[in-house]
């Protein structure tokens, strides 16, 4: 067996109500001064009074950088940064999304390292220290209160990473109560999301290792069991909490295992089209299975029980694998999600530049199992149109 390092968040919490014990872990952390980075979609449904609550109760100051548009472009994130500067913040809590909360490790570490943003993209660029960080997640998806990454946008429709130890939060908290509002699109998109995490993970061609393969099997389990009964019953505390669990330990498995040509093929819909980054992922994953199975038989094979439970069938790998892949396909159908890139307005003609776009992606397409050309993207999408 080749080495590995796993790396994850130092504390995590999974509990519903947790939230309450927000203005605790502040002072714990040693913030007398924190600042939330959260969203308006968030202040609108008036998930931030639970915060707010918690911060008042440990005699903290409420201060809140509410403006966090989905895909947060660079000026976005500078003005949060600012924000948190003018407020004289010494710590910060990313409370939403993933947009909130990569947008707030970008804050903690450029409020505190006065490094440019400019010079940080890419792969460990990041030299200076941040603040102390705590990530409050209300979608379980992206995972990113467990990854040490933040996306931005940078052009019109062009994303970049910051990638480095430094990012990687110091608390997760996990309150299934701040999910309960989420509509079934969003719960069944999110949710389809992490899934692609642990699966990508699993099958990743670098870093795969036995903690993130032990984490991409338990998020499986948690995910394809309690996905249906989250978006049929949105009150279903148990089934939220499990999410949010999933979401968090697929987060911890592609942390460590990145996450490959899903992914790649996914950002051009987002980009060009402005479609979510779970749906954009949802669109693409049986196509992009089916491409790699050649590479990756015996790991859906292997896969296929966690995420199919009693439906899985007995047969060969190659029975297996084949047998996966339609289940999703399927699963997907029936949580509601459209299916076919058709049916989310994209043009036929759209297609190729789409293709041209995923090439971009190198950063993810060298973790695919299956080496993936342009030609291969472009029949990836026509065969998912
Ligand atoms: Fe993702």
């Amino acid at each position: 067996m080749s080495g590995f390092v796993f790396t994850t968040t130092r504390q995590l919490i999974s509990e519903p109500g947790s939230v309450s014990q927000l203005g605790e872990l502040c002072l714990q952390l040693g913030m007398q001064t924190p600042v939330i980075i959260t969203d308006p979609g968030i202040v609108k449904v008036g998930l931030l009074e639970q915060a707010e609550r918690a911060l008042k109760s440990s005699n903290l100051p409420v201060l809140a950088y509410a403006d966090v548009q989905a895909d947060p472009p660079e000026s976005v994130v500078l003005a949060a940064v600012q924000y948190a500067i003018d407020q004289g913040a010494d710590g910060i809590i990313g409370y939403g999304g993933g947009s909130a909360m990569d947008t707030a490790k970008l804050v903690a570490l450029l409020a505190c390292s006065g490094e440019q943003l400019s010079d940080i993209y890419g792969v460990d660029q990041v030299r200076g220290q941040r603040l102390p960080l705590i990530q409050v997640p209300t979608t379980a998806g992206t995972g990113s209160e467990v990854t040490p990454i933040a996306i931005v946008t940078t052009g019109a429709s062009t994303k970049m990473g910051v990638v480095s130890g430094r990012l990687q939060p110091d608390v997760a908290l996990l309150d299934a109560e701040l999910t309960l509002g989420l509509p079934a699109g969003v719960t069944a998109s999110t949710g389809v999301d992490a899934m692609v995490h642990a699966i990508e993970a699993y099958t990743s061609r670098h870093k795969k290792n036995p903690y993130s393969d032990m984490l991409a099997h338990q998020a499986l389990r948690l995910l394809s069991t309690n996905i249906r009964q989250a978006v049929a019953e949105p009150g279903d505390l148990s089934a939220r909490q499990n999410m949010l669990l999933g979401a968090m330990m697929a987060g911890q498995a592609f942390a460590n295992a990145p996450v490959a040509a899903v992914h790649a093929l996914a950002y051009p819909l987002g980009g060009q089209f402005h479609i979510s980054h779970g749906l954009s992922n949802s669109l693409v994953l049986p196509e992009v299975m089916r491409f790699n199975i050649s590479q990756t038989t015996e790991l859906y094979a292997e896969l296929a029980p966690s995420i199919m439970g009693n439906n899985v069938p007995f047969g060969s790998d190659t029975e297996l694998a084949s047998a996966l892949i339609e289940y999703i396909a399927a699963m997907i159908a029936e949580l509601g999600l459209p299916t076919r890139l058709r049916d989310v307005d994209i043009p036929e003609s759209a297609l190729n530049g789409l293709a041209e776009d995923a090439m971009g992606q190198q950063r993810l397409l060298i973790n695919n199992p299956r080496d993936v050309e342009f030609e291969d993207a472009l029949a990836i999408y026509k065969a998912a149109y």
